[in-house]
């Protein structure tokens, strides 16, 4: 009797655990090239052409394309000190940025400017409530980590990783104006859902997602 008990709580603790760990193992890490830094336009020509853009073509980033946009969003660029393009209170770098495209989802890993593997799913529609999210061939999700953020109280881990993600979101607007992408950031999230299909943890809070694509023609 206790035999059985035993065996049958060992599948269910299989069958919970394991398929995150087996996508993850499916799915190989995506080393980025470096980030080119004699590229974009003038800026004051990007702050006018800066807007939400909701209709992408299917068509998919470069590899270049995607390192740009990642090192722009919250890369490394004092790499003395590991700071990065986007400010964080206290320098906590409390918001992760994952990255949901066709093949899979990975985490951007800003000191070593690689892509994580997290996931070999497409959560891509998942990441939105709104139909045209499936389109976009990337979706970056901003997920703040709380046990990144010391001894602060909750409202203020609240108000500080919101805005530190205004900053990321702002940084890839920016990009995307420079290189003629199409990007819109979204509150509009099932985060209960978004957060089981990518399993996270109690203390991570999903805070905004940003599609990223080519504009339809
Ligand atoms: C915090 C925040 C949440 C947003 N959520 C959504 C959203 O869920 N869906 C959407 O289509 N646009 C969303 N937007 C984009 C706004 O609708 C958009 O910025 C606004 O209409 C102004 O347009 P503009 O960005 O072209 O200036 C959001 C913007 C912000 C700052």
């Amino acid at each position: 009797m206790y035999r059985s008990r035993l065996f049958i709580i060992s599948i269910l603790l299989i069958l919970f655990f394991i398929p995150g760990f087996l996508s993850a193992q499916e799915l190989k890490g995506i080393q980025l090239v470096k980030p080119q830094m004699d590229s974009g336009r003038l800026l004051m020509h990007v702050l006018k052409d800066r807007k939400s853009s909701r209709e992408f073509s299917n068509r998919k980033l470069p590899i270049r394309v995607l390192s740009n946009l990642l090192w722009s969003a919250c890369g490394v660029n004092r790499p003395d000190s590991g700071k990065l393009t986007a400010p964080s209170a206290k320098n906590w770098q409390e918001v992760d940025v994952y990255v949901a495209t066709e093949k899979g989802l990975y985490l951007y890993n800003a000191q070593k400017h690689r892509l994580d593997p997290v996931l070999a799913q497409d959560i891509r529609a998942l990441t939105g409530s709104q139909s045209y999210v499936k389109d976009a061939p990337v979706n970056l999700i901003y997920v703040a980590d709380y046990t990144q953020m010391g001894t602060a109280a909750n409202d203020v881990k609240d108000l500080y990783s919101a805005v530190d993600t205004g900053f990321i979101g702002q940084n890839v607007y920016l990009y995307c104006a420079s290189e003629g992408l199409a990007t819109v950031t979204r509150g509009t999230i099932d985060r209960v859902a978004l957060g089981q299909a990518m399993h996270l943890r109690p203390e991570q809070r999903i805070i905004l997602a940003q599609s990223v694509g080519y504009p339809k023609k």
